[in-house]
């Protein structure tokens, strides 16, 4: 029995809770990172006594379009799937169903399901810290359950909320731009999960690539890289209110 880990994690919340339940789960895990746009998934071959952790953002509510893609071309030949959906607190709405959906198409058997909490990669004030210990307490109970369904060789789906058809495609529709001080060094285009930055000249954005995952702006080395102040100030005003009490996680077995 081999544990994978596949994750698409633009600045490292998702991927944050990803570990916490993966190592709770058994530890050592095969990572396959879905925000490589150069990599090739179809090579990712698992066997049906394998264990997989599947873990995205929710980005408006649905599973960012890369990720589901990706996804898509990894052979999951019957091995179980422990699927993560992460989000900043407001709302993950059908994320998790069309996670289960793209999982199942790839050949995976969905098992469990967990709604988490990470800090909102664009407005960083809202679940801030987060996951924290309360959370990973959380995680690490889901693990203990999740472990008594495997190793009862229970192989049942669990049912997921959500809708079909699923929302409407959204996202924050922000472009990131580096400010002065930038100095070209082009780990932003290096980086990007989509390639939507020219690597000779990082001022050069494609919009239409751009899914707005706000990796560039968390690993720029000299913080340059930003959104437009007042399309942030406009968000935060929007999602003040919904996103301000505290979410727990959710486990679906
Ligand atoms: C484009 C975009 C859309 C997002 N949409 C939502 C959302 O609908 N609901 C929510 O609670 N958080 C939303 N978030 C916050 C992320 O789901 C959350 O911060 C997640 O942990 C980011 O994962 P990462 O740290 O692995 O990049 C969004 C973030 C981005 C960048």
């Amino acid at each position: 029995m081999k544990l994978y880990e596949i994750t698409f994690s633009p600045t490292g919340g998702t991927q944050k809770a990803a570990d916490i339940l993966t190592e709770a789960l058994g530890g050592q895990a095969a990572a396959v990172d879905l925000t490589d746009g150069g990599a090739d998934f179809s090579a990712v071959v698992c066997a049906p006594e394998d264990i997989a952790v599947i873990a995205v953002p929710s980005f408006a509510g649905r599973v960012p379009d890369p990720a589901a893609r990706r996804l898509a071309s990894v052979r999951g030949n019957g091995a179980r799937a422990v699927l993560v959906c992460v989000y900043g607190n407001r709302a993950y709405e059908d994320t998790l169903l069309e996670l289960a959906d793209t999982a199942a198409r790839a050949g995976f058997q969905v098992v469990a399901a967990a709604a988490a909490l990470a800090e909102h990669s664009v407005l960083r004030r809202f679940a801030a810290g987060r996951p924290d210990s309360e959370d990973a307490r959380q995680l690490q109970q889901f693990a203990v359950q999740i472990r008594e369904k495997l190793s009862a060789g229970d192989r049942s789906a669990p049912a997921i909320p959500g809708n079909r058809p699923y929302r409407q495609k959204g996202g924050s529709g922000m472009v990131p731009l580096p400010g002065e001080g930038c100095i070209s060094c082009g780990l932003c285009a290096r980086r990007c999960p989509v390639g939507a930055i020219d690597p000779h000249d990082p001022g050069q954005v494609d919009r239409e690539r751009c899914i707005s995952c706000m990796r560039c702006v968390s690993l720029c080395p000299r913080s340059v890289r930003k959104v437009s102040p007042a399309a942030l100030e406009a968000l935060e005003a929007k999602l003040s209110e919904v996103c301000s009490r505290r979410k727990s996680e959710e486990l679906y077995l």
